[in-house]
């Protein structure tokens, strides 16, 4: 089984790589940097639509037909939206919202003809709770959300499965970005970038709809878990009755 994972160079991405190698998966990492892991390294910035089909369609033609892929490469940009630059927010945007879009773009078609497949898109828990210190990326991430639950609905008919991943606080480089300005905001009770990765591969499994991955304080969820509820109900509607 061939995976692809994106910002496979460190954090979730990189516990990814080891787990799905640890399964037995022949893993290809992608990254902006060289990643340090996987069978097959790429160097792709998935904001780069162009970029994306190029190392995409390499893959299929040099490696073989994609199995999985993880949508993982993303990044935050810390500030007041009085403070942050749209030039950064445009780049934020194109990275965490439209890459996963150009990489689905470049594998969907495939895994509807297979009639399988998974896809796996990390969110993240700023989906549905917007904070004003990651205001747009926030956003981007419930453009994800929704983006990823569509594509649940359409890509069941077809036997190929879609996840999306919801995690708190996660031990990652998230505040490396030069806004942060030193602002750690991974807090004591953020969780390890493994335990994403186990979420992960539940979802590359299953095609769960949303994983949630708690952080350590374990309240987070289930406030998320009642909107979920009520999310899961309307999708499972939406499916049955959609043309
Ligand atoms: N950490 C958290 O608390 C948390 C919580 C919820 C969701 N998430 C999500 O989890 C995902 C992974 O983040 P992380 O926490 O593991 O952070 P991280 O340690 O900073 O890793 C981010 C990865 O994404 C890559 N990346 C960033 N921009 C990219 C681009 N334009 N094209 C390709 N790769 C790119 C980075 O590698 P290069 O710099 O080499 O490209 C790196 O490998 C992100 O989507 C993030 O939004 C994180």
């Amino acid at each position: 089984m061939l995976a692809v994972v994106t910002g496979a160079s460190k954090g979730i991405g990189k516990a990814t790589v080891n787990l799905l190698k640890a399964e037995g998966y022949e893993v290809v990492a992608t990254s902006r940097s060289e990643p340090e892991v996987g069978d097959h390294r790429f160097r792709l910035d998935v904001s780069n639509r162009a970029e994306v089909e190029a190392i995409m369609g390499k893959i299929k033609s040099e490696i073989g037909p994609i199995d999985v892929v993880v949508n993982n490469a993303g990044f935050g940009i810390y500030g007041s939206f009085l403070e942050t630059s749209i030039e950064e927010e445009e780049y934020m945007i194109k990275t965490n919202f439209l890459g996963p879009i150009y990489v689905c773009k470049t594998v969907y078609p495939d895994m509807v003809k297979r009639r399988s497949g998974s896809i796996v898109n990390v969110v993240s828990e700023a989906a549905y709770v917007n904070s004003p210190v990651l205001l747009v990326y926030s956003s981007t991430k419930a453009g994800l959300a929704s983006f990823t639950n569509g594509l649940w609905v359409e890509a069941r008919k077809y036997g190929v499965k879609v996840s999306g991943i919801y995690p708190g606080p996660v031990k990652t480089n998230f505040s490396s970005h030069p806004s942060f300005k030193g602002r750690e905001i991974t807090p004591k009770y953020a969780v390890e970038p493994e335990r994403v990765a186990k979420a992960i591969l539940k979802g590359i499994r299953t095609g769960k709809r949303e994983i949630y991955v708690p952080s350590k304080l374990l309240l987070d969820p289930y406030f998320l878990k009642l909107t979920n509820v009520m999310q899961e109900f309307t999708y499972r509607i939406v499916d049955k009755f959609s043309l």
